[in-house]
């Protein structure tokens, strides 16, 4: 088989990137390992920034977030019973999207669909073949067979623990790294939200995220330590834990119910530099992770594509590689402003084992300034609303 981009990873970077592709008439193949089913029974975030929102309707596949989708135009920040709310809409002009990433992921593979793209799901044990040379190709089985997919660009679309990033030689790459000392234990529930907006919880039983999906569903999150399991919360213990840390107002008249999903996910900071390798690019979770309490993860999958695809159009139309030569250092720029406020976000609002009394005093300050300064709001709610491309 041929193709001029060939894509591994089917998930909301690799099918994002393939529907431009197509619309602009460049050809891909998408190489899922998973099933679709699969793909989508996963359970991600839910803030979309404006700039991706924007990406969504240029892709044509915002038809079904602009009806159902959530515009949120402010949040609060909670340390106890202090509710700091950030106005994005006055701070900034914009808003945000409530909206899930499994949905963008169902409406993305619905377009593709639509346009008759190629995507293979089920495949194992990819190798991407001479990206370093004019003539890249990649290999997979798929039914227990062994096929080769010739191309002229690959994009790397295959999540943190996929082969993209491996393939480059370790001595080309650099990484840098920094693992929390906890976890984030998610649940979805069919009930009212606790809040209208969404809520970050710092409290002195630590970390609480009040989020959702819809006027019906509700998806919480507490802090744990790494080594606890899904198993040792019940839903009662989650309840109760998840109260104990929002503000008391929000606690007392939450609805409860019983748990749809439950599931404990590590925090990390992750950058594997650079993007590029001959003609192999990397994109979203293959090069980066952030920890989720700034919403920045699926975010920075679109601006990777946002930077990639027209490049990539230019490159396989016009012969014009300009874009693609500076996509790493573009994509970068921006990632690394995100590394910042991912951290900066989960530094303020987590307890972290064994701190000294002064760090807990440190984001109660923090929190009291942002309740107090305008400045420090609208520095919080530009990061938040996503900076720009
Ligand atoms: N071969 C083919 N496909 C693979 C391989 C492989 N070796 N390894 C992983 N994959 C697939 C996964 O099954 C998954 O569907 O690649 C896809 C990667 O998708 P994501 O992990 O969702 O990553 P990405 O598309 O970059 O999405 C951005 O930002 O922070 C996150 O939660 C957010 O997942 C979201 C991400
Ligand atoms: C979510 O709704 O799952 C969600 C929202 C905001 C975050 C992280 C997760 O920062």
């Amino acid at each position: 088989m041929k193709t001029e981009v060939a894509i591994i990873g089917g998930g909301p970077s690799g099918l994002l990137l393939s529907q431009l592709l197509n619309k602009a008439g460049v050809a891909t193949v998408v190489l899922e390992r998973a099933s679709r089913d699969h793909v989508l029974s996963r359970i991600r975030a839910g803030v979309l920034e404006a700039g991706t929102v924007q990406m969504l309707h240029e892709a044509g596949v915002a038809d079904r977030m602009d009806k159902e989708g959530l515009r949120h135009e402010g949040c609060y920040l909670s340390d106890d019973d202090l509710m700091v709310r950030i106005n994005f809409k006055e701070l900034t002009g914009t808003t945000v999207m409530v909206y899930g990433q499994t949905e963008v992921t169902s409406d993305l593979y619905h377009a593709q669909d639509a346009i008759g793209a190629t995507i293979i799901h089920c495949i194992e044990d990819v190798v991407i073949h001479d990206a370093d040379s004019d003539a890249p190709y990649v290999e997979y089985t798929v039914d227990g067979a062994r096929r080769r997919l010739d191309c002229a660009y690959v994009a790397g679309c295959d999540g943190f623990h996929g082969v993209s990033r491996k393939t480059i030689p370790t001595d080309k790459r650099r990484e840098f790294e920094r693992v929390y000392p906890f976890g984030w234990l998610g649940v979805l529930s069919r009930t009212r939200p606790a809040h209208e907006e969404l809520i970050y919880a710092n409290s002195s039983n630590g970390f609480a995220l009040a989020s959702m999906r819809s006027e019906t569903l509700s998806r919480y999150y507490v802090q744990v330590p790494l080594t606890d399991t899904v198993e040792e919360w019940s839903d009662e213990r989650f309840w109760t834990t998840l109260k104990s840390c929002l503000p008391s107002e929000v606690a007392a008249t939450m609805q409860t119910g019983q748990s749809i999903e439950k599931s404990i996910a590590p925090l990390r900071s992750f950058v594997s530099e650079p993007l590029r390798w001959g003609r192999l690019f990397l994109v979203g979770d293959a090069a980066h992770i952030v920890p989720p309490t700034g919403a920045k993860g699926l975010n920075l999958a679109v601006s990777d594509v946002h930077y990639l695809y027209q490049a990539l159009i230019d490159a396989v139309k016009k012969g014009d590689t300009a874009g693609i030569d500076t996509y790493s250092e573009r994509a970068l720029l921006r990632i690394w402003k995100a590394m910042r406020f991912s951290w900066q976000m989960t530094t303020m609002l987590h307890q972290f084992d064994g701190e000294d009394s002064f760090a807990a005093q440190m984001r109660k300050s923090t929190l009291q300034h942002l309740s107090q300064s305008e400045t420090a709001r609208r520095d919080l709610a530009e990061n938040y609303i996503g900076l720009p491309y």
